[in-house]
């Protein structure tokens, strides 16, 4: 009999559902495996209002199969007109769990992000009075910064500053992916907590360049060297609720990864569940899972923890080489080769 492991339901803590068809062809992936989801805002337009959210989780129900019981939790993208005042609306909608600062220019559709985080202070007072999470992609978009070195730039140069000045603010950095990020978390005060992706758990940076240039591997924050990687497996598997399960799986269409000037995103809402038990096992850790995948989150998020399980059975089947993206196609993490977990399907 092969071995079994049931969780609570997981709830994924960051993820890229995209609009129109793309979001038709992605979202049962992540409603399959999730009981719930922080959906990010980085549509263009990005998702400003609340009214825009609202509009967004209804485009995301309508999608979705008629028995499922899956939650987008929305957010809103904090821009420097953001005002105060859709801070307090986004806290009384009992919609919105979050606002995304993406610095501008540092990733996909940041164009509309923020310059200077001080043209920001009345919504940022504003969220810590509230208790609305700011959500982080940590990097510096300097290009005298070495794209290895942002995540540890942004700390130092903006994070710390910004604890600082807003002690109570509930903050989650995003995707981490260095030692450092591990260290900045694990020191600062119990608002502030971070997810870890699939990906940065399972690879390093040799991924991206393994007898070739692997465009599929390409993500931002970008894969780092194993020491790195190892950090991470550390603080994950070391049962600390500050770190929970956010897959950041972000699908493009496959012209637009293979491509001169590929877009960054890893696709793995697939088999997002199935790919952290494989990274959890590799370090001997199985035990730790539930409490990031299905716990921890919802904790910090002040939501209830769900009460449906899941069971993965430790049993290898083949990700598919590609799988359909409105009219396009998409390939997801682990195309055409095993993985060793699966999901047993709800009964
Ligand atoms: O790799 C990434 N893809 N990183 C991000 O921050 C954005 C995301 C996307 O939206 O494609
Ligand atoms: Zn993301």
């Amino acid at each position: 009999m092969n071995a079994t492991l049931t969780l609570t339901r997981p709830d994924d803590w960051h993820v890229h559902l995209r609009d129109g068809e793309g979001l038709r062809a992605v979202v049962t992936d992540t409603a399959r495996q999730f009981a719930r989801a922080i959906v990010m805002p980085n549509l263009t337009p990005p998702v400003t209002t609340v009214a825009q959210a609202e509009a967004y989780r209804d485009r995301i129900l309508a999608v979705l199969p008629a028995a499922s019981t899956f939650t987008p939790l929305m957010t809103l993208y904090l821009t420097e007109a953001m005002l105060p005042l859709e801070i307090e609306r986004a806290s009384r909608s009992g919609l919105i769990h979050a606002v995304k600062y993406y610095p501008a220019g540092v990733t996909t559709h940041s164009e509309a992000g923020v310059r200077d985080l001080a043209h920001c202070s009345e919504a940022l007072r504003a969220m810590e009075d509230l208790g609305v999470p700011l959500l982080i992609h940590g990097e510096v978009n300097d290009p005298a910064v070495d794209i290895f070195d942002r995540e540890r730039v942004f700390i130092e140069r903006h994070l710390i500053p910004l604890v600082q000045r807003y002690p109570q603010l509930k903050v989650v950095l995003e995707h981490i992916t260095t030692a450092s990020a591990v260290k900045f978390v694990l020191t600062a005060d119990d608002n502030v907590a971070a997810t870890v992706t699939p990906h940065h758990l399972l690879y390093n940076r040799n991924a991206l360049f393994q007898g070739g240039i692997r465009p599929h591997y390409y993500c931002l924050p970008i894969l780092k060297r194993e020491a790195h990687r190892q950090a991470l497996i550390r603080a994950v598997t070391s049962g600390n609720p500050k770190f929970f399960l956010g897959t950041d799986s972000a699908p493009h269409a496959r012209s637009t990864k293979e491509n001169a000037c590929g877009c960054a995103g890893i696709y793995s809402a697939h088999a997002a569940l199935e790919l952290y038990a494989e990274a959890f096992e590799g370090a001997g850790a199985l035990g730790k899972l539930e409490g990031f995948a299905s716990h921890f989150g919802a904790d910090f998020y002040g939501l209830p923890r769900n009460t449906q399980s899941v069971t993965l059975v430790r049993e290898s089947w083949t990700a598919p080489a590609t799988q359909p993206f409105g009219p396009e196609t998409l390939v997801p993490l682990r195309a055409g080769e095993a993985i060793a977990w699966r999901l047993q399907a709800p009964i």
